[in-house]
């Protein structure tokens, strides 16, 4: 009798193994087919959020124009020094109120001046360091995208990739560095 039901456990114990084999490897098949989807694109650089640090998310189809591409890819703003791309960033700047807090010329109103070369947030002296201050936010009053937007991953909320850069451009004429050193 005991017998029997030892050979029945043991019976259960090597279907049961068998199942979670076949899990495994239906995950592991899904993780293969992932990498490979997003081995495709071009690999993007490491954003971090201004508040902790942690992975931001942005959807690489949100990097949409030449520019945006270059700056996913390799971190570095290629509107900074080109005169019409940095125009239209302060027309931007106007565009989505930044003025309102940081002033017509960015020199500092209710929210602190941008042109450097001192920030609070040391890495704003880089673009991609400001990049991510403007797209998430700060704890310390800046809300993501400037507006302190429910979703600032959402492509239809506030300014785009493009957009952003093109501020930065114009905001990096008031210093002294290009920021992609
Ligand atoms: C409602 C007011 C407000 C608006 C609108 C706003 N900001 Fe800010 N911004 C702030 C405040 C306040 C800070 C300081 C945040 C802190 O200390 O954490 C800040 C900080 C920043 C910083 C970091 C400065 C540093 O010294 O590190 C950048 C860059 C910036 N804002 C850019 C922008 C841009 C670009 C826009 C428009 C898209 C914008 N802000 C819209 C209030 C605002």
């Amino acid at each position: 009798m005991q017998k029997i039901q030892l050979t029945f456990i043991a019976a259960l114990l090597a279907l049961g193994l068998t199942a979670c084999g076949k899990n495994n490897g239906t995950d592991s098949t899904a993780g293969d087919s992932a990498k490979a989807q997003s081995g495709s694109d071009a690999k993007m650089v490491e954003f971090v959020t201004t508040q902790d640090g942690k992975p931001l998310e942005i959807n690489a189809a949100q990097f949409d124009t030449p520019a945006a591409k270059e700056f996913m890819t390799t971190g570095k703003n290629p509107y900074v020094g080109n005169e019409e791309a940095s125009q239209k960033g302060k027309k931007l700047f106007q565009l989505y109120s930044c003025t309102q807090c940081h002033g017509g010329d960015a020199q500092g109103q209710t929210g602190p001046s941008l042109h450097g070369p001192d920030y609070k947030y040391a890495k704003d002296a880089t673009n991609k360091g400001m990049f991510e201050t403007i797209w998430h936010g700060t704890n310390g009053g800046m809300g993501a995208k400037g507006k302190g937007l429910m979703d600032p991953t959402d492509p239809n909320n506030g300014l785009s990739v493009d957009e952003a850069l093109k501020i930065i451009a114009w905001i990096r004429t008031h210093g002294t560095t290009t920021g992609n050193e």
